[in-house]
């Protein structure tokens, strides 16, 4: 499994492919076309409203994203279904040329007035956004016709890039456009119309963009005709976000990345929502500084990706998540604060790299740690909730920003609600209110996802941060916590992990299952049992099961236990806990306790005791209780009993009550599982149970602190 950012790799390699190349050329063309539409359609929404009133402008602003996203909402995955029916060279040309047309229409409309500028503006965009929803996963079916399949992923990575990637390109264009459009406007009267003279050009040319894609995709014969049809099975959004929910929802991580994401993308979406009207009524700009403010935001995210990992490599993944969010606040706050367009610029490129850390922070830690069977589901449900979040913020914040405005502007006294604090003027405060809004939700949701998965607990923050800006990170909590080791240090210390249980009830399988799959993971794993595990150890347990050896004195059976575990713990366990190894040991002092001590009636506090010596007092960080009556288990034995599974059933009923007892008595050291379900089912608890208890997975590039990664301790 792959624990790498989606932005690390080399690119290029693809590109030497002839006809991947086409499809590339067609894939940014089309999505420098979908963002230029933005911004031309958003401009011209406020140009068509705001000589109105400024809040008039900022709801009309507001229609353009949402007719954008109400789309991916209503249809997002039937879309996908389809491009596995349709054909999907002609869908990518059909889409294309829809496209054009559309975004066409919206200038000739503004001259020739077939139908209300401002309906038909929210048609034809709603329209184009079908239109690109159903382009796109055309596009990445055809993928795997054109590359080898080693080269997917980076074929898809590039294609990913290139989506986003061309926003700000899109974003400088349209600066660029608007300055043209004012040279123009001195020589051609049709270029100086306010309204439809401001934005035609960037709509002139988005239509290009699209005929170009067009004509690029319909050479690709490449790109195969026809799929095999499966059924199409449609989930809605809502079906994604309730089953993602009851899978994902359950774990402690995906719960803080939901709240997190949920504060970035409410924040995101008040920006998104009245940033136009923000920068207009109050910051002074006009096309070009929405272009600049847009192409910052792009600029930010990517500096956030790229770098925001690599100068925090050694800081805790589940830390970094929360806290970025929490972060972002503060500019947010400052661009609510400061009505300047300079200054705002920079504080977006500022907000936009917090976004940045926190979307591939997020990314890592459910690629690492959510496990293959639920990772889709909990992607899928992760999409669907950002839609929803970011459909309703931005629906919402120009409405309330009006609100506001309205009401603080008859308060007052001034119409527009323009307020004045000294020497700054804020043009219509409902803006500056939202914006605010926006940055105690997402500081409060940030601090909260902080808490629901800090993995460090207890490790001051501030230290922690330092510590690694300077390529020192602080040991984890688990160093100070855990005993002095046998050089009297305290080195960072690994994860104890027992399963315990009766015979037959699954332990090693389950076991095996546990220690493969945090492997999967990227962490460092030992995985053992007893009696048995050393060399002494196997002579020991020949002893032990032999059945030549009934009516083996019980003190005798109990110190030969505990001089095959103190061996255990002294050559095995112990040294793999001090490199930060994982250790998962099938039986453990436990087994004792049980059968010892419940089954052969010995006193539990003796038993105690001797362990003590042997163990040097170290317990399991988790034990996990297999529990099954004991007539299921020792039926599902394979091979002939031993020792002591030859004993009769009272002995392994009073076992089984035992281990009952001692789980009991300290449930949060104990997983009590009913070893008669369904593994699978077994090993997803057992799974969920660990997670919460783990560290960050393996940095990729940091082969050399893998075996020293620090790790939590209750
Ligand atoms: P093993 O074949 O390893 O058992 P299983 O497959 O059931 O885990 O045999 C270990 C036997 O030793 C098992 O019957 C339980 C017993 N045992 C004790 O009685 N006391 C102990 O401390 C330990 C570790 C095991």
């Amino acid at each position: 499994m792959s624990l790498r950012s989606p932005f690390g790799r080399r690119r290029g390699g693809v590109l030497a492919i002839r006809s991947f190349r086409r499809l590339w050329i067609a894939t940014s063309l089309s999505s420098l076309g979908d963002w230029l539409s933005l911004l031309a359609l958003t401009t011209l929404a406020y140009a068509l409203t705001g000589k109105h009133s400024a809040a008039a402008g900022g709801l009309a602003v507001g229609g353009v994203w949402i007719t954008s996203l109400l789309p991916s909402l209503l249809l997002g995955p039937l879309a996908g279904a389809l491009a596995d029916r349709l054909d999907r060279r002609m869908t990518l040309v059909f889409f294309d040329v829809v496209r054009a047309v559309l975004y066409l229409s919206i200038p000739l409309n503004l001259v020739v007035g077939f139908a209300n500028q401002l309906t038909w503006m929210y048609i034809a965009q709603f329209l184009a956004s079908c239109a690109s929803l159903f382009w796109a996963p055309a596009k990445d079916a055809s993928v795997p016709n054109l590359v080898e399949p080693e080269q997917l992923e980076q074929a898809n990575q590039l294609s990913l890039m290139t989506t986003y990637g061309t926003a700000p390109v899109a974003a400088l264009l349209f600066t660029v456009l608007a300055a043209i459009t004012a040279g123009l406007a001195r020589f051609v009267p049709y270029f100086g119309n306010p309204v439809s003279g401001r934005v035609s050009l960037a709509l002139y040319l988005d239509a290009a963009t699209f005929v170009i894609s067009a004509v690029t995709v319909y050479s690709l014969r490449e790109i195969a005709r026809r799929q095999a049809s499966e059924p199409i099975s449609v989930p809605s959004v809502a079906r994604a976000i309730w089953e993602g929910w009851r899978f994902a929802g359950q774990s402690r991580v995906v719960r803080g990345i939901t709240v997190g994401m949920v504060g970035a993308f409410a924040a995101g979406g008040v920006v998104v929502g009245i940033g136009y009207g923000y920068i207009y009524t109050t910051l002074g700009g006009g096309p070009a500084g929405w272009g600049v403010v847009f192409a910052a935001i792009f600029v930010g995210l990517a500096a956030g990706m790229s770098f925001g990992l690599r100068v925090l490599g050694g800081f805790s993944r589940r830390r970094l998540f929360g806290l970025s969010i929490a972060i972002a606040a503060v500019p947010l706050a400052l661009i609510a604060l400061i009505p300047n367009l300079a200054v705002v610029a920079i504080l977006v490129v500022v907000l936009g790299a917090c976004a940045g850390i926190a979307y591939v922070t997020g990314y890592t830690i459910i690629g690492g740690e959510v496990d293959d069977e639920t990772r889709g589901r909990t992607f899928a449900f992760l999409q669907s909730a950002i839609k929803v979040v970011m459909f309703a913020v931005i629906a919402v914040a120009p409405v309330l920003a009006a609100g506001f405005s309205a009401a603080i502007g008859a308060a007052v006294g001034s119409g527009s609600g323009a307020v004045h604090v000294g020497a700054i003027s804020y043009g219509s405060v409902g803006y500056n209110i939202v914006v605010l809004l926006g940055a105690v939700v997402a500081m409060v949701l940030g601090l909260i996802s902080y808490r629901l998965m800090d993995d460090r607990p207890g490790v001051p923050l501030i230290p922690d941060l330092l510590g690694a800006l300077r390529g020192r990170p602080l040991p984890g909590p688990g160093a100070a916590a855990a005993g002095p080791s046998a050089d009297g240090q305290h080195p960072p210390r690994g994860l104890l992990l027992a399963f315990e249980g009766g015979e037959g009830a699954g332990k090693s399988t389950q076991a095996r299952l546990l220690a493969i799959w945090l492997r999967e993971n990227g962490y460092d794993v030992l995985a053992t049992h007893e009696p048995g595990a050393t060399k002494v150890g196997m002579r020991l347990r020949a002893l032990l099961l032999d059945t030549a050896h009934t009516g083996l004195s019980p003190w005798a059976e109990v110190l030969m236990y505990a001089a095959d575990r103190a061996e255990h713990v002294t050559a095995v366990i112990r040294p793999a806990l001090a490199r930060g190894t994982i250790v998962v040991t099938d039986r453990y002092l436990d087994s004792s306790l049980a059968y010892q001590g419940a089954g052969r009636q010995l006193p539990l506090e003796e038993i105690r005791e001797v362990n003590e010596r042997a163990t040097g007092g170290l317990v399991p960080d988790l034990t996990f209780l297999l529990d099954l009556p004991p007539a299921a288990g020792l039926n599902r034995r394979a091979r002939s009993a031993d020792r002591l599974e030859a004993e009769p059933q009272e002995f392994h009923d009073r076992v089984r009550a035992g281990f009952l007892r001692l789980a009991s008595a300290d449930p949060d050291r104990y997983l009590v599982l009913d070893a008669a379900r369904d593994p699978g089912e077994i090993s997803r608890e057992i799974q969920a149970a660990v997670r919460e208890r783990l560290p960050d997975p393996v940095p990729e590039q940091a082969e050399e602190i893998t075996g020293t990664m620090p790790v939590i301790r209750e």
